[in-house]
């Protein structure tokens, strides 16, 4: 936004996207039948009525006291609904419904939260109030509106697990066409050559960004060739069919390690798949002798075209198979958006803002497009997708940027994942809101987890 705009006018603007954002979530919520509220669709996640919670305990916690002033109503519902769970290590939550409160309860909070914070943020707007740690209150209303918008799209996936019968089906976007598909036979590599890219935001600008996205510093990038599209089903399938689930040798970080601690190490995907007996994507569901890809509100034989998601350790196997790698972060980068003159640019495809032409994003749809959907959303180099249809895994570990310093409003929103167990995804999915498509955004999950709309291209250097 330009900064001939008062913060009080940014504000106003940001309590709209604040309520547009409500709305995304409330429609999430209606997906699930009225008996399925306390289902756990994802072993290692809450049960869903915690995000019923949560999304108002957030914006509560974050807004009430800090910048309104306002007196809490509910602190146990404030605690109990403050943080969601990512264990590390396999330990899985081992709680029942009945330790959880009536969602009557839950729904009353969530009444009762918005309708006070509401009515305090149109006050505030007037005395163009700043927050206790000195950022203004568009930076804090951005972190609630973004925040909320990672949940709408945390939470499809979540439902997306969801037993079928246990969902109410919904509707497409009424004006989404998906064009016409051309089979990609090939997908062939395009050469990026040798440059500088930059990574991360410069402080203080006028973008929002979190934590994380701070501060810009530029990263030279040796030549490398990168998959033109994202690896299809119908690829991972030969991956699939020439034993790559059975390869040990694919699933383990480096074969030369001897002493015992790198061993376990480094045979950690293996022991992974073998221990939980995975065999295949948790997309796909095997029916006689063929495989189905369970959508959004429907199992359907498997699309060829479609991206694969999967795990990073399942991307991975793929890419040693290939005799090819993940890209790095930065690699990424400068396929995304660097030019041959060296420019950088905002998308892929250039300057205009996201929209149905260029990608799959914004909540278009519930499912990816074949991989080739979208010519018009290339890079300068012509490589394609690379926003939206799954986020991308990089092979590029978590961890913070030069100068990265916690927000102190809320200091664990990244750091709490420099563990060395979460690696960085660029991109974006079908349920990616158009605002976190912006160069600076990083995504992140741990290794081993398959339930997310996350694929991969391939790199050779
Ligand atoms: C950035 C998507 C990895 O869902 O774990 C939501 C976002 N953090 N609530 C997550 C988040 C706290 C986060 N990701
Ligand atoms: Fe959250």
């Amino acid at each position: 936004m330009p900064a001939i705009y008062s913060e009080a006018a940014i504000c106003h603007e940001l309590i709209e996207q604040l309520s547009s954002a409500r709305q995304k979530t409330d429609d999430l919520f209606a997906i699930v039948r009225s008996d399925s509220i306390y289902e756990r669709p994802i072993p290692e996640r809450h049960r869903i009525v915690f995000y019923v919670g949560h999304l108002e305990a957030f914006d509560w916690n974050l807004l009430h006291d800090r910048v309104l002033g306002l007196k809490t109503f509910h602190p146990e519902f404030d605690r109990l609904f403050a943080f969601g769970i990512d264990p590390v290590g396999g330990g899985l939550p081992a709680d029942q419904p009945s330790q959880w409160p009536s969602l009557a309860a839950v729904k009353e909070y969530v009444r009762q939260s918005r309708s006070s914070l509401d009515e305090k943020l149109a006050d505030a707007l007037d005395s163009n109030s700043a927050g206790r740690d000195g950022f203004p209150l568009s930076t804090l209303l951005n972190v609630a509106i973004e925040h909320r918008l990672m949940h709408a799209e945390t939470l499809a996936y979540m439902l997306h697990q969801l037993p079928l019968d246990r969902k109410i089906r919904q509707a497409e976007s009424a004006d989404v066409v998906t064009p016409p598909v051309v089979h990609t036979q090939v997908n062939r590599s395009i050469e990026i050559p040798a440059g500088a890219v930059t990574l991360g935001l410069s402080r203080p600008g006028s973008t929002f960004g979190w934590d994380n996205e701070f501060s810009a510093h530029t990263v030279n990038v040796p030549a490398f060739a990168i998959d033109q599209y994202k690896v299809t089903n119908r690829q991972y399938l030969d991956f699939i069919a020439a034993g790559g689930y059975k390869t040990r040798l694919l699933w383990i970080t480096d074969g030369t390690e001897t002493d015992g601690a790198e061993t376990d190490a480094a045979e950690k995907d293996w022991k992974w798949i073998s221990q939980r007996g995975i065999s295949h994507p948790a997309f796909w569901k095997r029916d006689g002798d063929q495989w189905l890809y369970r959508t959004m509100f429907n199992d359907v034989p498997l699309p060829p075209d479609w991206p694969v998601y999967v795990s990073q350790a399942e991307a991975k196997a793929y890419a040693n198979w290939a005799g090819k790698s993940l890209p790095t972060e930065a690699e990424w980068q400068r396929a995304a958006y660097s030019t041959h003159n060296g420019d950088e640019r905002p998308y892929p495809w250039g300057i205009k803002a996201p929209s149905n032409e260029f990608g799959n994003f914004d909540f278009a749809r519930w499912n990816p497009t074949p991989v080739n959907a979208f010519p018009g959303g290339q890079s300068a180099f012509g490589v394609q997708g690379m926003l939206g249809n799954g986020w991308e895994w990089t092979s590029t570990e978590f961890s913070p940027f030069p100068g990265f310093e916690p927000f102190p409003f809320y200091r664990g929103y990244s750091a709490d994942f420099f563990d060395g167990q979460h690696f960085v995804m660029k991109g974006g999915s079908a349920r990616t809101a158009a605002c976190m498509l912006r160069p600076t955004f990083r995504n992140w999950f741990q290794a081993h987890y398959q339930f997310i709309y996350t694929g991969f291209r391939c790199v050779s250097r």
